[in-house]
């Protein structure tokens, strides 16, 4: 693979639902997206403006009306093992404990169990959960259990990470804590992300680019890239170029001068 191959290349993807009463829906329309290798990408949009549809047709869950959708130069057909997936519900099953979910990638796909056990176990240290191997997620707190998926997502050591709304019903302190760990993730496990949020400032915090969307139809209306420097600290948040890239994405959501 060039340098310069996308990792990610979506062209013109469309995609229109039929309701159990028969009635059409456009959830996106020809929407297209490219994503280079390593590039932390995320999407904002309103809700119902086709994100998780977008992922869901990205991680060969579902399939696509129109157009084409290209993981490392090849057409997504199904779910494929070098992409881990991070779902808007279902983080962990409850039945299972920490170790036995993160486990699941290697059983899903197959894999020699001895070998991910071990990988598992760096997870669980990578996402800092060392001693909760055999508690269950309801155990957990939100945040750990958020940190659990991760690993799960990880564990089979995917090119690409798919996240939707990982952080959705965290509290503001927490979340910020865990875009930090997020982060330090990333940067130590060197994967292309692909994350949808409804957060403006965890969009601008975290990516390399921002995807901005319109309500459905779902259109890509702004990408902006996002030049500040990394390593990120929470302080940056306070600089006029945070806000001047927040101020824009709030513009182009139609929010203009509204707060978050
Ligand atoms: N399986 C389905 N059958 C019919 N319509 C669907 C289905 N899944 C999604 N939709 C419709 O497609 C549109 C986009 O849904 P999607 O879940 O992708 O939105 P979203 O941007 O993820 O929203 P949110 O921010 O609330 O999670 C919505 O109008 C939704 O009703
Ligand atoms: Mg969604």
């Amino acid at each position: 693979m060039s340098m310069s191959e996308p990792i990610v290349d979506i062209r013109n993807l469309s995609k229109q639902f039929t309701s159990h009463d028969g009635g059409l829906t456009l959830a996106l329309d020809r929407v297209s997206l490219q994503i280079e290798p390593g590039q932390f990408v995320s999407v904002v949009g309103p809700s119902g403006c086709g994100k998780s549809t977008l992922l869901a047709i990205l991680a060969g869950v579902m399939d696509r009306s129109d157009g084409q959708v290209l993981l490392r130069g090849a057409e997504v057909k199904g779910p494929r093992r070098d992409v881990g997936v991070m779902f808007q519900e279902a983080l962990l099953l409850p039945y299972r404990t920490v170790l036995q979910n993160i486990m699941l990638p290697a059983i899903i796909h197959r894999l020699p169990q001895a070998e991910y056990l071990e990988r598992a176990k760096q997870l669980i240290k990578l996402v800092q959960l060392e001693g909760f191997n055999d508690r269950y997620p309801s155990e957990l707190s939100g945040g750990m259990q958020q940190r659990a998926a991760i690993a799960r997502g990880l564990l089979h050591d995917p090119a690409i990470l798919l996240m939707d709304e990982p952080f959705g019903a965290l509290d503001a302190m927490t979340r910020e804590q865990m875009n930090l760990d997020l982060l330090d993730i990333w940067s130590a496990a060197r994967k292309t992300v692909m994350l949808i949020t409804h957060s403006i400032s965890e969009a601008v915090f975290l990516s390399d680019r921002v995807i901005v969307m319109s309500p459905r139809p779902g259109r890509i209306v702004d990408t902006l890239d996002i030049d500040l420097p990394r390593p990120r600290s929470l302080a940056m948040m306070a600089t006029p170029e945070f806000g001047a890239y927040a101020e824009r994405i709030r513009a182009r959501l139609g929010l203009r001068g509204s707060a978050e």
